[in-house]
């Protein structure tokens, strides 16, 4: 009932963990194999190991979260290597690239290209986290000049991460540019970048790094969330499949989602919170829905937002 497909890759479920919580190390990744998850998508990888931002880094809130991890992996070669240990779970394994530099990128691509058991590569252009780097996708020439060189020499299905948008015409410049290549995804939106989440007793910020600021997840951004799997859906050539991600934690928010024209939905800041069950519970809450409403795939109610 939940089955989609992306691109040429199947999916049992529609339902699958976002980068960043809970899929740094293989026994992260395994158990997320072990799951009801739809497809294994590992946390961005780096070309050499990385140790991240100083701690308090993420913390959940009555809302959702804020993070500024810094990146903290295990290097691209041991998410190229788990790329064998996960085969067995038959579902697609796909890998997020977040380099320091397009030359860092590309060669990791380059690499990631060769495993077969690599379904699919999350080319993420939108980690906000790092101090003195700009998100790449709030940069539209360096995004045109990131995707050129990518697409000349990658053959595996590629989507990216996107940031969330807020103006109306930077959904049309980033959609007419995205629309220049062969991407296979779009996954929208990271974490709403450098919210401040303070608390008003200690007079102090929740996290350490860059004096307070991080990444939001959860409820807090759910409505930019679905505004930017809207827009991508209504932009995009048909053939992109858009990705939703942001303020997931029910099968009526999945639905929602899926509404606005979304492929497949990751969920973050709620499997940091419940752990890799709740890709079950979300599921059976998608289903129950979808039996109630009598739709029997998840194509009989994709994009059909009706405006009142
Ligand atoms: C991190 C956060 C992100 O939102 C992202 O896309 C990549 C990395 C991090 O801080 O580790």
């Amino acid at each position: 009932m939940l089955q989609t497909k992306i691109a040429n890759i199947k999916l049992a479920n529609c339902i699958y963990n976002a980068s960043g919580p809970a899929c740094s190390s293989l026994e992260e990744l395994q158990a997320l194999g072990q799951s009801a998850a739809g497809a294994i998508l590992s946390k961005s990888a780096t070309l050499a190991p990385r140790a991240g931002n100083p701690a308090p880094r993420y913390v959940d809130t009555p809302w959702g979260s804020i993070n500024s991890m810094g990146l903290p992996n295990k290097g691209h070669a041991y998410y190229l290597a788990a790329a064998k240990e996960l085969a067995s779970f038959q579902k697609p394994y796909i890998v997020s690239l977040s380099g320091m530099s397009l030359a860092d990128n590309l060669k990791m691509i380059a690499e990631m290209q060769e495993e077969e058991n690599i379904a699919a590569i999350e080319l993420n252009l939108s980690c906000p986290n790092l101090p003195g780097k700009p998100q790449t996708a709030y940069d539209f020439e360096q995004t045109e000049k990131v995707l050129a060189a990518v697409f000349a020499q990658n053959n595996k299905p590629l989507g990216v991460k996107l940031p969330p948008y807020f103006d109306l015409l930077h959904f049309e410049q980033m959609a007419q540019i995205l629309n220049q290549f062969p991407l296979s995804f779009v996954s929208c939106i990271n974490s709403i970048g450098n919210g401040l989440v303070i608390d008003w007793e200690k007079e102090e910020t929740l996290i350490r790094p860059k004096d307070g600021f991080g990444g939001l997840g959860g409820d807090y951004i759910k409505a930019t969330a679905l505004a930017n799997v809207r827009q991508f859906y209504l932009l995009l050539r048909p053939e992109i499949s858009v990705v939703a991600v942001g303020g997931i934690k029910s099968g009526q928010d999945a639905f929602e989602h899926i509404l606005c024209g979304a492929k497949a939905v990751q969920i973050g800041t709620h499997l940091m919170k419940t752990g890799p069950s709740c890709f079950a519970q979300i599921s059976a809450e998608l289903t129950a829905i979808m039996q109630a409403k009598g739709y029997q795939s998840i194509e009989d109610f994709r994009g059909k937002l009706k405006t009142a």
